[in-house]
């Protein structure tokens, strides 16, 4: 059995819902999964010594948490060594359009390169619209960009546009490819 890092950093509530279901996947599979918020405060004694780590963390603002940034740089050296996958949450996932695509692409490329971690597997995954639960003024942004995109712009109610199975299957492919095959190997 081996362990799994699943960190997160989440905004509105969705990564957080994503890295629960992550490490439900891994442990399905017979492994251990260990939940970070990585927006808290994690003492060095604790680190559970995984043999590889997944990582969520939202876009706002086409920007990742600081403090998910803050976690992995402070950690590099270790992380880097360990099989990894970056799992980033956006509504722009959802989109069909190459340019968006590529600027996605950019975005995590970049991300990946400020926490030294250059080689990383990304996975674009699409988020949530929680309108009901926004202030004001990011109801209406929001709203706005949804407008704009030809998304949903009824805000009484909220989306969900994470795809479980294709979760799931990603979550399948990472955990076979680079524990279960390697343990045999
Ligand atoms: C204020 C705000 C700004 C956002 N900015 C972006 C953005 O720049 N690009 C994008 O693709 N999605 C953006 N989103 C969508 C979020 O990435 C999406 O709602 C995601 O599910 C949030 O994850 P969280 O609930 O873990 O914070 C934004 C959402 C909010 C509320």
């Amino acid at each position: 059995m081996s362990t799994v890092l699943v960190g997160y950093g989440s905004i509105e509530g969705q990564t957080r819902k994503i890295s629960r279901r992550v490490a439900q996947k891994v442990e399905a599979m017979g492994h251990q999964a260990v939940l970070y918020d990585l927006s808290e405060k994690h003492d060095d004694a604790e680190w559970p010594n995984p043999d590889a780590v997944i990582i969520g963390a939202p876009i706002h603002e086409h920007h990742f948490p600081a403090a998910v940034k803050r976690y992995l740089k402070a950690h590099s050296d270790r992380l880097k060594e360990l099989p990894g996958m970056f799992l980033s949450v956006s509504l722009g996932a959802m989109s069909d359009d190459e340019g968006d695509k590529a600027d996605l692409r950019k975005l995590c490329q970049d991300f990946a390169k400020s926490v030294h971690w250059a080689s990383i597997e990304v996975h674009q995954i699409p988020g949530a619209l929680r309108y009901t639960e926004y202030n004001f003024f990011k109801r209406f942004i929001l709203q706005q960009i949804m407008r704009a995109a030809g998304g949903p712009t009824d805000t009484h109610q909220d989306y969900e546009f994470t795809k479980w199975d294709e979760l799931d299957d990603i979550v399948e492919g990472f955990v076979k490819r680079e524990l279960d095959e390697k343990a045999v190997a």
